[in-house]
């Protein structure tokens, strides 16, 4: 379980590393923020109090979470210079192409909180990336659909202050929907951390040579942008849309189930989950107040969705592989709802696990023990051979 493996060779390699930010128990699909289940932070809890809790292990008291929110909210702006930044993309560049460039040249504008040997250096930078990614990410949507730049308000809460930056206009008043923004907050909160997943032990690995945090968290955006990871939300409703009718689903259950076919049921399956994803419930749940809301009851693609959940958790092939719902599964629907375009999914997700990433990066270079990380290989390759002229190959 704890990652070590022995080759033939006779040396060992431990491909796990020690933490005590997130537990997670995929057989019975249990998910744990420093020791709180996830379902009771979703509803209880914000986005910025369980950010302050993966960052220093405890619950903030209420002056702890005053201070720390009204820091976040104070951070949120970007240097003027930045926002020059984005003008150099393509309008129709991805908007994880533009996270992925901007968020390393952080490093370029904010210097003065990069030396990661300066405990102090690393918690400003900590709070400039997580108030400065919703920034960022809503530039990032602004520029895509040629709308100007909404600067951020220091009286709104994070999510709000994320939704009317994503979608006010300057033509007229834009109140945002406390039922969206509650949403929002609880989806950020869902996807805040999730142990060892690709991106954050890239995150961790990209930190352990010493690189600055802006340089491991634009890491880690590229590794979560992948389909199988961070890209599944985006690549589920694609799906969806191309199976567009509950009619068609047998025939994309049938091409999940052959060998031979690539495809797969995105948003289903997961590299630990063997049980239901505990953040897929809650997503569930919250899409359909999402849905209500907008008074949007009978979107085509919810239909296909819930037709197959059903047919997936009934289907012996499915059962038998352990394959559920994951995160990715009905968050796609709710985001498409709120408006946002499918290419943003991931930017979202991004956002959202800045919080863990930095998290498990801190708890990483506050190790004493902790070295550059080496990940092992076993050698499969040809033995010592001598090199042959090109006249005689
Ligand atoms: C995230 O790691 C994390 O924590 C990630 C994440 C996070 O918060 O950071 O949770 C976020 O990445 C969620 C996962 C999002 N990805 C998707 O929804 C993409 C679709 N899922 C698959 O690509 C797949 O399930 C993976 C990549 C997620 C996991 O792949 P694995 O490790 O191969 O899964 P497995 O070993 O459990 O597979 C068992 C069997 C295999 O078949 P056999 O070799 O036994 O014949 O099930 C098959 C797989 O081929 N399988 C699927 C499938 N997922 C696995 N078959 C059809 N559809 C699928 N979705």
């Amino acid at each position: 379980d704890a990652g070590v493996f022995t080759y033939d060779p006779g040396f060992t390699s431990t491909a796990s590393c020690e933490s005590q930010i997130t537990y997670i128990d995929g057989d019975e699909g249990v998910l744990l923020y420093r020791g709180y289940p996830i379902d009771d932070l979703a509803e209880n809890s914000s986005f910025i109090e369980v950010a302050y809790l993966l960052l220093h292990g405890e619950l903030p008291n209420k002056d702890e979470l005053k201070g720390f929110d009204q820091t976040i909210r104070y951070h949120t702006m970007l240097h003027d210079q930045f926002d020059q930044f984005f003008r150099g993309f393509r309008r129709d560049a991805h908007p994880m192409a533009v996270m992925v460039g901007t968020v390393g040249a952080l490093s370029a504008f904010y210097h003065d909180s990069t030396d990661i040997n300066d405990p102090r250096a690393r918690v400003i930078a900590s709070h400039r990336m997580i108030a400065k990614m919703p920034t960022i990410a809503a530039r990032a949507y602004k520029y895509s659909v040629g709308q100007p730049f909404v600067s951020p308000r220091n009286e709104l809460d994070f999510a709000t202050n994320f939704l009317r930056m994503c979608f006010a206009v300057p033509a007229e008043d834009f109140v945002v929907n406390p039922i969206l923004s509650r949403a929002m907050d609880r989806i950020f909160i869902l996807h805040a951390d999730h142990e060892q997943n690709a991106s954050t032990s890239t995150v961790r690995l990209a930190g352990s040579s010493g690189a600055n945090p802006f340089a491991c968290i634009a890491a880690g955006i590229a590794s979560l942008w992948g389909p199988a990871h961070g890209g599944a939300n985006e690549a589920a409703l694609t799906m969806l849309e191309e199976i567009g009718d509950v009619s068609r689903i047998p025939e994309f259950v049938a091409r999940a189930k052959d060998k031979n076919d690539p495809f797969r049921l995105m948003g289903f399956g997961h590299r630990v989950y063997k049980n239901y994803d505990p953040r897929a419930k809650v997503m569930r749940t919250t899409c359909h107040e999402v849905l209500n809301e907008l008074g949007v009851t009978n979107d085509p693609l919810l239909a296909v969705a819930l037709e197959l959940e059903k047919i997936a958790l009934e289907d012996p092939y499915f059962v038998e592989k352990k394959l559920y719902p994951n995160i990715d599964f009905y968050s796609g629907i709710t985001l498409r709802a709120m408006g946002f375009p499918t290419s943003m999914f991931t930017v979202l997700f991004a956002l959202a696990r800045t919080v863990g990433w930095i998290a498990q990066w801190t708890e990483m270079l506050e190790d004493p023990s902790q070295k550059i990380g080496r990940p092992r290989q076993l050698f499969t390759g040809s033995p010592e051979r001598d090199y042959i002229p090109l006249d005689k190959r």
